[in-house]
C-alpha cells in the first residue's frame, strides 16, 4: 500500500523547535515557536482560563455531542467580541472549528464549493498554512504584494493595485489584526481603502483574525473585520481563541460567515455543517466552553481582559527595548520598525544566510524568513540580543 507514497514535507517551524529543544547550549534564544512566552519564557495557561476550568470541571454533567455546529454560545460570544454589533444577526450563522486553523478550513471549503478552482489571493508573504488549507479546497493560489522590504512596512499601493484588478469572481484573504509573519499592518485609512476596493470589484473577503487584541487592545484589532463585515453584503472571518486565551492545544475556533439575507446564510449554515460532518463530524468543546464561561462572567471577562493586556504590553515594551538597545548601537534607526510593527511577530528583512549564522554560532532561533516571535525576547538580555544581531548582519 504505501509503497506509492512519498515524504510529505513538514512545516519548517517543527523542524525548528525540535532543533532548537536539542540545542545543548546554555542561553538559547527561542523566537521561533509561535506561541506566547512570559518573562520566565513559559506559555502558561490564564489565570481566566484556570478558573473557567475549575468551573466546568465542578458543574459539568456530561460529554455527550454537542452537535454539528458545536458549542453556539461560544460562537455567539465571539460573534460580539469581533463584530460588536456592526452586522444584523440575521445575515450571520457560525459553526465552532478546530482552532483558527479549522475555522479557516471549513471556510475554504465552502468557498472552494462556491467557486470551485476559483482563484484566492493572499498577502505576500503569509502564514505558510494559508496555501495547503486554500490548496485543498481546490482553490487557486495567488498572491498580493503585501510587505516592503526596504522599509518593512507595508507596500499599500502596491497591494491596492492587485486588489483593484480583482474580479467578482475573486476571493482575497486578509489577515485582520497583527500580520503573521511580517508584524506590519494596514492602517484604519487603508482598511478603509481596502473595503471601497473590495466594494467596486465584487471580490469576496475572507478575514483570518487570530489575534485579536494582540495588537492595540481588542477594540482597535476589531477595526478592519468591522469595517469589512458592516460595509459589504457578504464575508467569511476565522476566528481563532488559540493566542487570546492562550487555548492552543485545545482547538478553540469559529468560522463567521455573512450573507447577503437570512435565507442565504441558511444556505452557506448547512455547506458549514456539511463539511463538518464529513470531515470531523463535531468539533472540541473544551476550549470553546471555557472561551464561553469566561466571556459570559463579568469577573472573568475582566480578568481575562486584563491579562491579555499585560500580555500585549510586554509585547509592545519588549519591541520599544529591542528597537532602543539596537539604535544605540548601531546609530541608526534600520531597526525601528521593531516598534512600529505590532502583534506577536516582526520579519526582519534578514537574509537566510544571517539566520543560520545566528542559529548556528549564537543559539538564537527565528525562523528562515527571519521572522521573530518578539514574546521570545528575553528581557533582561536584550543588549546582547542586539549586539548578536547586528554582529551578524555586519
Ligand atoms: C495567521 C494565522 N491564522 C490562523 C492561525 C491558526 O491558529 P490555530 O489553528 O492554532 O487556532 C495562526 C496560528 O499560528 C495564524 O498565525
Amino acid at each position: 500500500m504505501f509503497e506509492t507514497l512519498k515524504k510529505a514535507t513538514l512545516d519548517k517551524i517543527f523542524v525548528l523547535m525540535a532543533e532548537y529543544a536539542a540545542d545543548p547550549r546554555d542561553g538559547k534564544i527561542d523566537l521561533g515557536v509561535g506561541v506566547y512566552k512570559d518573562p520566565g519564557n513559559n506559555t502558561p495557561i490564564m489565570s481566566a482560563v484556570k478558573k473557567a476550568e475549575q468551573r466546568i470541571l465542578d458543574t459539568a454533567k456530561t460529554k455527550t455531542y454537542k452537535g454539528v455546529v458545536g458549542n453556539k454560545e461560544f460562537s455567539s460570544a465571539i460573534v460580539d467580541l469581533a463584530l460588536g454589533g456592526v452586522v444584523d444577526k440575521s445575515r450571520i450563522r457560525t459553526v465552532n472549528g478546530a482552532g483558527g486553523t479549522g475555522a479557516l478550513m471549513i471556510l475554504l471549503q465552502v468557498l472552494g464549493r462556491a467557486r470551485p478552482g476559483g482563484r484566492i489571493f493572499i498577502s505576500e508573504p503569509t502564514w505558510p498554512n494559508h496555501i495547503p488549507l486554500a490548496e485543498n479546497a481546490g482553490l487557486e493560489v495567488n498572491y498580493y504584494p503585501y510587505f516592503n522590504t526596504t522599509t518593512r512596512g507595508v507596500d499599500f499601493d502596491a497591494m491596492l493595485k492587485v486588489l483593484d484588478d480583482l474580479t467578482s469572481d475573486d476571493i482575497v484573504l486578509l489577515h485582520g489584526c497583527c500580520h503573521n509573519p511580517t508584524g506590519a499592518n494596514l492602517t484604519n485609512a487603508q482598511w478603509d481603502k481596502v473595503v471601497e476596493s473590495l466594494k467596486r470589484t465584487g471580490a469576496f473577503p475572507l478575514v483570518d483574525l487570530a489575534y485579536l487584541g494582540f495588537g492595540d487592545g481588542l477594540e482597535a484589532d476589531a477595526y478592519g473585520v468591522r469595517k469589512v463585515a458592516s460595509s459589504l453584503p457578504e464575508s467569511l472571518i476565522a476566528f481563532s481563541a488559540s493566542k487570546n486565551f492562550g487555548l492552543y492545544r485545545e482547538r478553540a475556533g469559529v468560522a463567521i460567515a455573512i450573507a447577503k439575507d437570512s435565507e442565504t446564510a441558511d444556505v452557506v449554515s448547512s455547506q458549514m455543517q456539511n463539511i463538518i460532518r464529513g470531515t470531523i463530524s463535531q468539533t472540541p468543546d473544551h476550549g470553546a466552553e471555557v472561551v464561553r464561561v469566561i466571556l459570559e462572567d463579568k469577573e472573568l471577562r475582566a480578568e481575562w481582559e486584563a491579562e491579555l493586556t499585560e500580555m500585549r504590553e510586554r509585547m509592545k515594551r519588549l519591541r520599544v527595548k529591542l528597537a532602543d538597545a539596537i539604535r544605540q548601537r548601531s546609530n541608526s534607526k534600520d531597526f525601528d520598525f521593531i516598534a512600529e510593527h505590532s502583534g506577536m511577530f516582526s520579519l526582519l528583512g534578514l537574509p537566510e544566510d544571517v539566520v543560520t549564522k545566528l542559529k548556528l554560532d549564537d543559539a538564537i532561533y527565528m525562523i528562515n524568513d527571519s521572522r521573530i516571535n518578539v514574546a521570545g525576547i528575553p528581557e533582561d538580555r536584550v543588549g546582547e540580543l542586539a549586539d548578536k544581531l547586528l554582529a551578524a548582519v555586519r
